[in-house]
């Protein structure tokens, strides 16, 4: 009897695929789930947001409760829990000592090469505490910002969590970039504290942070002390008066510490992310409003019930790691798996593998990862059942609709609905996406989270029929939304405000269907994304003319079956240099050097000429739809 039930749940989902291209989820399943109706709590956030977000930020503990829920009053610097105080570290972890929580597994982690460690929440409390009495005896204040460039180890969520207990900024820079990047975001924060490790292990081989470290240090004269954590005790070098070990400063602290009093207001981190200058845009989050989002996100869309495993495969140098990784599962006083390694060493199976060691419940990743799965075969997931998993997601780039059916077929084995999740570093959570209980479609990203409108519009801000493309935008405002730029008001306003009057500008390209899901088309702008990660043309194209044999570039991104994008450069030589494949090499190598391993040049072509406009700027549009025999479009600007 019970057998028969089971495959009818699973018809039911099957069928309805073929005949209505909706996923729908199975009776049994939308029994389990705690909200039933998408629609439902859409419109009843939809008529009062403001109610909804209040509701939402009762979930968190306020040391003092705020006198106005939300304030335009210096548009578009918009403010939310105005005159309440806490502290995000409060709510992601001291908030949870004391309670059932305290006892459970907080951090599960486990490297590639097989190593794991594991923390309970009272284990990360103590050693959080022991980094902030650490890091104030190295002169962090609050209102300091420290960065932090460190691969996903444990570390760096105590030292995230540290640095807010504090009340100092952490600005986290993703252990994929340069020594030059690092500085760079280094300066632009004065940051004066670097905490990092002396390396990992990566595709079996070492990784050494510490050296880019000391690198960056001299470009960056703000830093004063460099905190290392010893992961993977390779022999670095030590500068006594600068440097200090992890596990010295820490180890005769008190594992009990105050967590400073914060506005709702005031920042808690700094995250760089890139735009179409070559200067990466450091965008701000609050102690209030950025966990509000978050708890609230992260409890529906994955349905969380209190006990789940989570397991984001992201880095925690995004957005996505911060949100996802650590703040998200532990304010929701759950369990956060990190995985520090490849997905496919010593074998392609060996993230299904970990999904049924660890008993996964949720699931989410990047559809750039399922695309290098999926040429694996689907022999390597077949070996597994996985009944632990119940809901997966995507995030960071479209989702296209084959890799959504494999995701789907082979991981979710017709059973775990995927949540496509459209979001940005700027908005600090989920913006579009369905929730578990809702039907979806392969390769849309469904529509907005109850509380938030968003629209696809022309350049006028008039929204653009069902079916037709347009620019994506957000017409009200969200608890975790960007406060502003760090030390760039005016780049703030000018990015995000003033493009389509009235409404937040995303940078995306969209179409509504019939049904009024989102589908999401790609950047508008000059911003690629290679497999996932956000990277500014402008920001390669710098890499490229700080060469010497280099006189001018512009590069686009080229589609790439498994990465999404790639990069391929178009490059205009200096009189007196040729073109050759050495010097190909050299310069993805000086790129490499300028932005680090994580901008992937795929080729670089010598030109005699690049399309301009009047004014000199270079029509990558032209150059792509070159490069792709697609249809050049609006020429007019072009000079010959
Ligand atoms: O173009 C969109 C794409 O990623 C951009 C934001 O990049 P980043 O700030 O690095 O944050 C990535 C993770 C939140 C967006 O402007 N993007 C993100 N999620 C999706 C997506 N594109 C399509 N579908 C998504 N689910």
């Amino acid at each position: 009897m019970i057998m028969k039930k089971k495959k009818i749940d699973r018809e039911t989902t099957d069928v309805l695929l073929a005949s209505e291209k909706f996923y729908r989820p199975s009776r049994k399943f939308l029994a389990s789930l705690q909200i039933k109706d998408y629609e439902k709590v859409r419109r009843q956030a939809g008529r009062d947001p403001i109610k909804f977000w209040t509701e939402a930020a009762r979930e968190l503990v306020w040391f003092k409760e705020w006198e106005k829920v939300f304030s335009a009053k210096s548009k578009p610097f918009y403010q939310w829990f105005v005159g309440g105080q806490c502290n995000l570290a409060y709510n992601a972890l001291d908030r949870h000592i004391g309670t059932p929580v305290e006892n459970k597994t907080a951090i599960l982690w486990e490297d590639e090469t097989g190593r794991t460690r594991k923390f309970t929440y009272r284990e990360v409390y103590q050693e959080v505490n022991k980094l902030v009495n650490g890091l104030k005896s190295l002169g962090v204040k609050r209102g300091d910002r420290v960065a932090i460039y460190m691969p996903n180890l444990p570390e760096i969520a105590f030292a995230m969590l540290a640095c807010l207990k504090i009340g100092a900024m952490h600005s986290v820079v993703y252990a994929g970039f340069s020594a030059q990047a690092l500085a760079d975001r280094i300066m632009d924060a004065k940051a004066k504290i670097l905490i990092t490790a002396d390396g990992s292990f990566r595709r079996g081989k070492e990784v050494m942070l510490k050296p880019v470290a000391d690198e960056a240090a001299v470009l960056a004269k703000t830093v004063k002390k460099i905190v290392v954590v010893k992961n993977n005790n390779a022999a670095v070098n030590f500068n006594p008066q600068r440097d200090v070990w992890y596990h010295d400063l820490t180890k005769d602290m008190s594992a009990e510490a105050k967590c400073a009093r914060m506005d709702a207001e005031d920042p808690a981190f700094v995250l760089y992310t890139s735009g179409t200058t070559s200067k990466p845009k450091g965008v701000v989050h609050v102690h209030g409003g950025y966990p509000v989002g978050v708890l609230r996100t992260i409890k529906w869309v994955f349905d969380l019930k209190g006990d789940e495993i989570f397991w984001c495969t992201a880095d925690p140098g995004w957005i996505t790691g911060h949100s996802y990784i650590i703040y998200g599962p532990l304010l929701a006083g759950i369990t956060t798996l990190q995985y520090e390694g490849v997905p496919d060493l010593p074998a392609p199976d060996r993230m299904w593998q970990m999904v049924e060691k660890y008993q996964v419940n949720v699931l989410y990743t990047a559809p750039t990862l399922i695309r290098a799965m999926m040429k694996y075969g689907n022999d390597w997931p077949k070996k597994y059942d996985m009944p632990s998993l119940r809901i997966l997601g995507s995030v960071g780039e479209p989702i296209n609709p084959e890799a959504w059916k494999w995701y789907h077929r082979h991981i979710g084995k017709g059973r775990c609905p995927i949540m496509d999740t459209w979001w940005q570093t700027e908005t600090g959570a989920q913006m579009i996406t369905a929730l578990p209980c809702a039907s979806l479609k392969a390769g849309a990203a469904g529509k907005p989270f109850p509380g938030i409108e968003a629209d696809v519009v022309d350049k006028n801000g008039r929204p653009v029929k069902s079916g037709q493309g347009g620019f994506l935008v957000i017409k009200n405002q969200w608890p975790s939304m960007i406060r502003t730029i760090f030390n760039n008001p005016e780049r703030y306003k000018k990015t995000y405000w003033q493009e389509i009057k009235g409404v937040y500008f995303t940078g995306d390209l969209a179409f509504k269907d019939k049904d009024g899901y989102f589908w999401i088309q790609g950047r508008t702008d000059d911003v690629l994304k290679v497999a996932g990660h956000r990277i500014g043309t402008a920001e390669v194209e710098s890499g490229f003319v700080s060469h010497p044999a280099v006189a001018e570039c512009g590069v686009i991104g080229v589609p790439d079956p498994v990465k999404g994008e790639v990069i391929k450069a178009f490059v205009i030589l200096k009189q007196g240099f040729l073109g050759s494949e050495e010097l190909k090499k050299e310069l993805v190598g000086q790129v490499r050097k300028t932005i680090g391993p994580v901008a992937v040049i795929k080729d670089v072509a010598f030109v005699d000429k690049l399309p301009k406009t009047r004014s000199g700027k270079i029509m990558r549009r032209v150059l792509k739809a070159q490069e792709l025999g697609l249809e050049v479009g609006d020429t007019s600007a072009l000079v010959s």
